[in-house]
Order: C-alpha cells, then sequence, then structure tokens
C-alpha cells in the first residue's frame, strides 16, 4: 500500500452506484441486531464474523448475505443500518450513493415490505439531514426467487417516484437466466423507473446480452465477461450501457481468478463507460476507498483515471441531467486542492 495511493483514494471525492444496503451492515452491527433480537449467528465477535466471510463458491456467499439479514426485523433495524451506511459514505467523500435494497430476502422470512421501506426511508432522512452525503434506493430481488421478483417489481411501481428510483435483480444469475424476468421489467420501465441487473457476475456474455435486450437494463452490475464477445464490448460501448465493476468482489466470489487478471484496465481503455463500487464492502473485506486504493496501487490507475472512474459515476448515475451537471461540478471542484494544483500533495 503506496501512501499516495491511500490519501487519494481516501480524499477524492466518489460517487458509488453499485453497493448493497445489507452487504454494508459492519459485523459489529450485526452481532449488536442479533443480540437484540436474540437471532442465532454462527458468530459472535468480530473475528468469528470475519471467518464466515470467506466463500467457498458464489453460492455459499449468497447463503451467508441471506443469512445476515435474518437479524433485521424492525422500522428501526433498518433506519440505523441506512443510518450507518451513509455515515459509512460520508466518512470516505462520497458525494452520491445509488443503494440496492434486498427486499425479496425479507419478504421471504415474512417481514413486511412497509417495515422495511418506512425504516429505510427514515434511515435517509436522518442521514441525509446528519451527513453530508446523499443517496437514492432501487430495489434488487433475488432472481433464485421469480414470484418474489415479481412482487418486488410492484412494489417498486407502487413507490415509483416516491422514494425508490429503480429496480434491477440480483442473486443467482447461473441458474435464473433473463428470460424468466421479462415481464417484471417491462412493469417497471413502463412506470418510468430505471433499470439495472447485475450480469456477467456468475453467468457469461450470454446473460448480459439478455440483461441489455430482453430486460432494457441501462447498467450492469460486474459485466466481467463484456471481452468474451467482441460484438457484446461493441455493442455496449456504441450505447454506451455503464458497467458498475467491482474488484475486489469479484476476487472473492471467484468471478475472476485474481486481481491482475480484472478487466477493468481493458474496458475503460476500450471505451466502455466503468464504474468502480465495493458491492458489499465487509463481506468482502473492501470499502469504496480500498477500491480506489487497490485499483491505484495494484493496477496502476492514475490519479486523472480514478477521477475519470469517478465522474463515469455521475453519468452513468439515474440523476435527472440537472443534478447530474451540479454533481459534476462539486467532484470536479473536490478534485482541485487550492494551492496545488490538481493534486493532494
Ligand atoms: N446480492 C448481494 N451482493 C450480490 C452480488 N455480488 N451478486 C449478486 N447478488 C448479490
Ligand atoms: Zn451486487
Amino acid at each position: 500500500m503506496t501512501d499516495r495511493g491511500d490519501e487519494l483514494a481516501k480524499l477524492m471525492p466518489k460517487v458509488e452506484l453499485h453497493v448493497h444496503l445489507e452487504g454494508s451492515i459492519q459485523p459489529e452491527t450485526l452481532l449488536r441486531l442479533a443480540e437484540r433480537h436474540d437471532v442465532h449467528l454462527p458468530a459472535k465477535t468480530v473475528g468469528e464474523m470475519q471467518s464466515l466471510y470467506q466463500y467457498t463458491t458464489f453460492l455459499h456467499f449468497l447463503e451467508i448475505y441471506q443469512m445476515c439479514t435474518h437479524v433485521l426485523l424492525t422500522s428501526e433495524d433498518f433506519a440505523e443500518i441506512t443510518y450507518e451506511f451513509l455515515q459509512q459514505q460520508a466518512e470516505q467523500n462520497v458525494r452520491y450513493s445509488e443503494v440496492m435494497v434486498s427486499l425479496s430476502d425479507h419478504l421471504i422470512r415474512g417481514v413486511p415490505a412497509e417495515t422495511v421501506l418506512e425504516g429505510v426511508f427514515e434511515g435517509q432522512r436522518r442521514g441525509e439531514r446528519d451527513f453530508n452525503t446523499r443517496m437514492s434506493i432501487l430495489l434488487d430481488p433475488g432472481r433464485q426467487w421469480p414470484s418474489y421478483v415479481t412482487e418486488v417489481s410492484k412494489l417498486a411501481v407502487q413507490h415509483a417516484g416516491n422514494g425508490i428510483i429503480g429496480f434491477g435483480i440480483g442473486g443467482d444469475e447461473a441458474n435464473f437466466p433473463p428470460d424468466l424476468f421479462v415481464e417484471d421489467f417491462a412493469r417497471v420501465r413502463a412506470a418510468g423507473l430505471h433499470r439495472t441487473a447485475h450480469a456477467g457476475e456468475a453467468a457469461g456474455a450470454e446473460s448480459m446480452w439478455g440483461a441489455v435486450r430482453l430486460l432494457g437494463a441501462e447498467r450492469l452490475g460486474h459485466g466481467v465477461h463484456a471481452h468474451d464477445d467482441p460484438a457484446l464490448f461493441d455493442y455496449l460501448r456504441q450505447h454506451q450501457i455503464a458497467i458498475d465493476m467491482c474488484p475486489v468482489s469479484n476476487v472473492k466470489t471467484g468471478a475472476v481468478t485474481n486481481i491482475a487478471e480484472h478487466p477493468i484496465r481493458r474496458y475503460l481503455e476500450g471505451g466502455l463507460l466503468v464504474t468502480v463500487n465495493s458491492d458489499d464492502p465487509p463481506m468482502f473485506g473492501t470499502s469504496i476507498t480500498n477500491e480506489y486504493r487497490v485499483l491505484h496501487d495494484t493496477l496502476g490507475f492514475s490519479e486523472s483515471e480514478l477521477q475519470q472512474l469517478s465522474l463515469n459515476a455521475v453519468q452513468a448515475s439515474f440523476l435527472p441531467e440537472r443534478e447530474k451537471k451540479s454533481l459534476r461540478r462539486e467532484l470536479e471542484s473536490g478534485f482541485a486542492v487550492p494551492g496545488r494544483d490538481t493534486s493532494y500533495w
């Protein structure tokens, strides 16, 4: 770890588009919530939680992810984790986040949608008031439960323009292909919601094509298989369909073999609209700051390339054009530190 990479990653203003609310809960908070509700977790200390975060397969990761959601029962729990999320983002100079909520994982446990959403909205209200950062919410059900994907798509429509800006699908990509979700995406599209999908993480280029062509996804999460199919790569470049990449997550789930093999540099240089994100930060032993640091220290990204990634996230965000413009200005003025030209030191 270099001091330069470290400081740059920490200080530069950032925008994050691919981060899961439930995957952002710090282990201390998970343990506190488990104790509050007397819910069993197979870990009693932060160290034991960290042992749980070692995954043998992608599906193993999904199992641990869902298990951790069991500690969330009341609106106040959801408010608390949302508030803590915004605090974490503000501490890392993240100016704006688009946050996915795994509503299906709660519905399936019998926790009502209102409990989840009222809590998240309240945490957002308090957090945006107390910390200098903003967020928008997307509902992101797990595709391994198609009937819940449908239910969540209807809930997203109910809340369109009223707290929810978009809809996506996460979960078991390899076994639940895009054609299962055509109607759900048509429903949210008709309501004016933005659309994204995890694609090219645990399945290949075919799944990415399906997300774009069948589901009308405006952004893709992960997308590490874009280069497997030159026609796909060209299509993504021509249409500037953003790829929200999550390098550390991809190593930890086995989507790429190691960080040196990660295609993010190739994609950026090949003209794709690429952003960098943390996905499920504590669950992957990372943070958005760490992602920028890894790109600088391990993949040789320059300061201006890191700034480009941050500005790409403004462009790829689901904000209205006017808000994008003011966010872009905010970022650019944050890149330039007075008296030090455009550098941090
Ligand atoms: N849910 C939370 N994190 C996820 C990931 N990386 N892929 C698919 N679904 C997820
Ligand atoms: Zn994700």
